[in-house]
């Protein structure tokens, strides 16, 4: 993620337009922000940690303005969210700026290359900065053709907007698989890396293909293809309005989020996939040696983290056959738990700010054990305190019920659960394969489950007026239960409650009665008998049954009154896709009953209180 901006008109008045846009952009990234002006022959740059509105406080006491610049909102991929990592970056002397959104994979070697052979001096610990200094290396008086042979040195994704001092007339921006935009104004442009950045001046734009080069000027913007030929592209004239278009036309975030699993997904496995396909750890250290130590480990994490910690533990204690404890951090440090130099602690969490979280890491770094946090906002304070990160690739969360968080959480625990086991000699090599093609499948696998929708929203209709659900499930079904009960209380305020299904009958089976909702899940092959008597138990007490199962299994459509079926997948990784129609299905619920969907009522969207 990351948003940019650039902007080139008539007169002063780039920086406030940029600004503008910047905060268009914040849900793409919010950690800092920066901004690089023409000015003087010279490019003015200023930049800030924090939200857009604290670089707009920045500004407020300096006296530059341009007719041209660049802007950045960042969401920190490579080191901490600082004043040195924000954008824009420049080459050494300052004549070439760049903002930057996506990875350079190749980052480390061209930085390696630049010192070595050009004695680049880096100021920042970005993989951005590098191209910064590639541009400013080919530059020879013109921006175009420097960024254009410097993109030949760069691995990754990215788009990049840059400006040179001693061509203030041009901005020049090239995309590779991370969005980009150019929108045409009255005697004026921009380059954007979304449409809401730009909606208040420009509803014309240009939606710029991979490998494309955009100019813009004053009075043109030119796109050419890789062999710098122009190319003709038709205008796209929006007709949404800023509060829509920054959803990306989804009529909320927790929509759009659920949609953008499979792209987070993907990206959290490749992030950790080597070319052979193995699993790679770059940055963690965990050898052989070290997990042959580790006598113990506790999940630690809260609500919806901690559901995914539960899938962790299925697949550490099978792959790994490490005993494995989950515990939800508002409890775990109050109780004296057992703790040594031999525990690894592993703590899961989105915004890496949950304080019950945080404190009890703190308590079992404190009794010596070894920190590993699962976290999506890189920089935060579980990341930074903790002895080894493994980052989720959600990209921001916006909506306070998590959704893409969780599913890609769920990587990252099968992930590092597959490699201890490979490690530890305890995974024949065959099922580590076999898992971890399943892995491979799960973003096309959960792009198709998503074209369910319209038959959830159809159950959706015929379920909201209940005022109570609940959820059953056995082995890898209970933390779904869980989590998707969880989904749906804290949108539609239903009051829903999940449970072991073979626990039913020591107590909560008195609370079945005639036309009680009860979501089963039986996605699992083993269990899956046992999980169709639990629901003919239900059914015999008058209750109205909504099935979850493996494609396939349509054994269960005997017992249910509704079918809801996810594509057939091992056992062990069902948690992945099993969520997803239980997140559209509260989604829907939620929508009918009129409820505040992105901003649940007493919620927030990282609790920094205990
Ligand atoms: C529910 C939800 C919460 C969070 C929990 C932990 O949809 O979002 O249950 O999962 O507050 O937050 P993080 O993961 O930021 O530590």
């Amino acid at each position: 993620m990351c948003g940019i901006v650039g902007y080139i008109g008539d007169g002063n008045g780039a920086r406030r337009i940029i600004i503008d846009g910047l905060k268009r952009l914040e849900y793409r990234g919010y950690d800092s922000a920066g901004i690089a002006l023409a000015a003087d022959g010279r490019l003015a740059v200023e930049k800030s940690v924090g939200r857009i509105a604290n670089l707009e406080a920045l500004l407020a006491s300096s006296p530059i303005d341009s007719h041209a610049g660049i802007g950045h909102t960042r969401w920190a991929t490579h080191g901490a969210p600082s004043r040195e990592n924000a954008h824009p970056h420049t080459n050494g002397d300052g004549s070439i700026a760049i903002v930057h959104n996506g990875i350079i994979e190749n980052y480390a070697e061209l930085k390696e290359m630049l010192i070595a052979k050009h004695g680049v001096s880096f100021r920042s610990e970005t993989d951005s900065e590098v191209a910064a200094h590639l541009i400013g290396l080919f530059y020879e008086g013109d921006l175009f053709a420097a960024v254009n042979r410097a993109a030949r040195e760069l691995r990754g994704a990215y788009s990049i907007c840059a400006m040179a001092a001693a061509e203030p007339d041009r901005i020049v921006a090239i995309r590779k698989d991370a969005p980009l935009i150019a929108g045409l104004g009255e005697n004026c442009n921009f380059l954007a890396s979304d449409i809401p950045a730009l909606l208040k001046y420009a509803r014309t734009i240009y939606l710029i293909e991979n490998n494309e080069t955009v100019l813009i000027t004053r009075n043109e913007i030119s796109i050419f293809n890789e062999r710098a030929e122009r190319v003709k592209r038709d205008v796209f004239h929006v007709t949404w309005d800023a509060d829509a278009a920054e959803k990306g036309g989804y009529d909320h975030f927790m929509r759009k989020e659920i949609f953008e699993q499979p792209a987070g997904v993907a990206e959290t496995l490749n992030r950790r996939l080597d070319e052979n396909g193995g699993i790679r750890l770059d940055g963690i250290s965990l050898t052989k040696r070290d997990l042959e130590r580790i006598e113990r480990i506790y999940i630690v994490a809260c609500g919806t983290a901690s559901h995914a910690g539960l899938a962790g533990k299925f697949a550490i204690e099978r792959f790994a056959r490490i005993p494995t404890e989950v515990d939800i951090a508002s409890e775990f440090r109050y109780r004296e738990p057992y703790i040594n130099d031999r525990t690894l602690f592993i703590c899961i969490s989105q915004s890496g700010e949950t304080l019950d979280t945080l404190a009890a890491l703190r308590e079992a770094k404190s009794r010596g054990a070894r920190v590993l946090s699962v976290v999506n906002v890189v920089g935060s304070s579980v990341a930074r305190e903790s002895d080894d990160v493994f980052y989720t690739w959600a990209g921001p969360e916006i909506a306070v019920a998590s959704t893409k968080a969780f599913t890609t959480q769920l990587i990252c625990m099968y992930l590092l659960a597959l490699y201890m086991g490979r490690t530890l000699g305890t995974l024949p090599d065959g099922e580590y394969e076999r898992v971890l093609s399943e892995l491979r499948q799960m973003p096309d696998r959960l792009s198709a489950l998503l074209e369910d929708e319209p038959k959830l929203r159809e159950i959706a209709k015929k379920i909201y007026k209940n005022e109570r659900v609940f959820f059953i499930g056995r082995g890898n079904d209970v933390g779904v239960a869980l989590e998707g009960s969880l989904k749906l209380k804290e949108i539609s305020y239903i009051h829903s409650f999940a449970i072991a299904a073979g626990e039913l009958k020591h107590g909560t089976i008195a609370l079945i009665e005639q036309d009680s909702l009860v979501i089963a899940l039986a996605t699992q092959d083993r269990l899956f008998e046992k999980l169709l008597s639990n629901i003919e138990e239900v059914k015999a007490r008058g209750a109205r049954v909504i099935g979850l199962a493996k494609a396939g299994n349509r054994e269960i459509e005997k017992q249910s009154d509704e079918v809801i079926y996810i594509p057939a997948c091992a056992d062990e990784v069902t948690p992945i896709l099993a969520v997803v129609p239980l997140q559209l299905l509260a989604y829907h619920v939620a929508k009918l009953r009129g409820c505040d969907i992105d901003k649940p009522k007493n919620l927030a969207k990282a609790v920094t209180v205990e």
